[in-house]
């Protein structure tokens, strides 16, 4: 199995990004080696909600020289008695808030890459910070979100969400065209200098300025000045092929998710990055006092629920379909959240030609609105299955880019390769 680096961030804070990180992370754990990595370096939040021994932590890899598979924490006895979750590890921040590893430079952020890139997992999943500063971007996969994650009746949340997805995407932009990037030198000996693209880089990110409004007018306005540069079908095609995932978190009804979560979203992408981006919604978890109750307890809904399981106390859960019919309603599912790519057997049930951000708000509410009739009823433990369920979906079926990452990229790492993956030879473009 190719090894999945899977960010999770949400831009704000206090959106359950940390309990589905831990919960997502041991039902992986049932398909593989999983790893999770506490990137939330300054409030140490997992290890308050897994109540288990830390004998090393990310304190004794940045400041121990431990190496970072060392500083792996396993499930104690008492969390996991018949161990159905020894696939799974985790590594903590630092019990207390150390300035120099709840803000890591450039150098400390560049070891964590090397580190997380070399760990033996088929899973790494990385609970990131609130925030959109570097150790949030740095470690975001290269064409697409991760799981981001937001909640209804939040609305500074969602717009944080929309944030990240545009910092994802300019940042990559913005490698293209950084100094001592090929295409930098490239354009230096052009007509268009390399800081006037900046600047319209610049101009295209800042939404207080109209005259390049988006990611999409900044291609438009590139084709113009550069003459239809290949570089230029380059970027628009980072935008055409880039995914956007996301997981409502306290979900209570399609009506406040759609109105107060998935609709904002989707308008500030459209607006300020561009209608084009593929978004697919990959699930919910319900609003819960027992998923809640978990977290207090240090002992992750996962886990109880599995000991409940266990002990043969009946489950929520209604009779079991045939794996016929669910394979056949998954498929359904998958193609209305676009994570199919081949129609749907039945037709939608909002057909519309509209404006391109109207339509991708119809697919939006369609999705949602499929997910709930077949879903309205399902217990915390079934929104993760059904999770899981599309994401292996997106293992199996997509290119490695298009979900997580098999490898994160320092800085200057990733466009001279993306270069010569598209010409084959970087000379044949610039
Ligand atoms: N689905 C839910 N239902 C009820 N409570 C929830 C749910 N998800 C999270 N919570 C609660 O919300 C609080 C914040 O959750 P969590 O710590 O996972 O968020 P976070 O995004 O990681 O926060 P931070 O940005 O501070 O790291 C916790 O008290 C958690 O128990
Ligand atoms: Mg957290």
């Amino acid at each position: 199995m190719t090894k999945r680096i899977i960010p999770i961030s949400s831009g704000k804070g206090g959106v359950g990004k940390t309990s589905f990180a831990i919960n997502l992370a041991l039902c992986l754990s049932k398909f593989g080696k999983t790893i999770l990595v506490d990137l939330d370096t300054g409030t140490s939040s997992i290890r308050n909600v897994i109540g288990a021994p830390i004998r090393r932590d990310l304190y004794h890899f940045y400041k121990k020289g431990a190496n970072l598979d060392e500083c792996i924490t396993s499930l104690p006895m008492i969390l996991d008695p018949e161990r159905a979750f020894s696939n799974f590890g985790f590594i903590a921040s630092p019990l207390h808030m150390i300035n120099s590893i709840a803000n890591l430079d450039q150098n400390d952020r560049n070891k964590m890459i090397d580190a997380v890139n070399g760990l033996k997992a088929d899973f790494v999943i990385l609970d990131l910070r609130a925030g959109l500063d570097p150790l949030v971007t740095d470690f975001l996969p290269h064409s697409n979100t991760g799981i981001l994650v937001f909640t209804p009746n939040h609305p500074a949340a969602t717009l944080a969400a929309s944030d990240i997805v545009k910092a994802a995407l300019f940042r990559k932009v913005r490698e293209v065209f950084h100094v001592g990037s090929p295409v930098y030198d490239y354009f230096s000996r052009g007509a268009v200098s390399p800081e006037r693209i900046n600047e319209m880089i610049d101009i295209a990110e800042d939404v207080y300025e109209h005259e390049i409004a988006n990611l999409d007018a900044f291609i438009e306005r590139m084709r113009e000045e550069t003459n239809d540069h290949p570089v230029v079908q380059m970027i628009s095609d980072m935008v055409e092929f880039f995914r956007v995932y996301y997981v409502l978190n306290r979900f209570d009804s399609v009506e406040s998710s759609f109105d107060t979560a998935i609709k904002p979203f989707v308008e500030n992408i459209s607006d300020n990055i561009s209608p084009r981006l593929n978004i697919s919604n990959l699930g919910w978890i319900m609003e819960s006092k027992r998923y809640h109750q978990c977290n207090m307890d240090s002992v992750p809904y996962i886990l109880q629920h599995h000991a409940k399981m266990n002990a043969n106390i009946p489950s929520e859960t209604e009779a079991p379909k045939s794996k016929k019919k669910i394979d056949r309603d998954l498929e359904e599912l998958y193609a209305l959240t676009g994570l199919r790519k081949e129609k749907p057997t039945k037709r939608p049930k909002k057909v519309a030609k509209k404006s391109p951000t109207e339509d991708a708000l119809i697919s939006q509410l369609n999705a949602i609105e499929a997910m709930y009739k077949t879903k309205k009823k399902e217990n915390e433990f079934e929104n993760f299955e059904y999770i899981i369920s599309c994401i292996r979906y997106l293992f199996e079926s997509k290119r490695l880019a298009d979900f997580g990452d098999t490898r994160l990229f320092k800085k200057g790492e990733l466009v001279p390769l993306l270069l010569r993956k598209r010409m084959g030879n970087t000379n044949t473009m610039l």
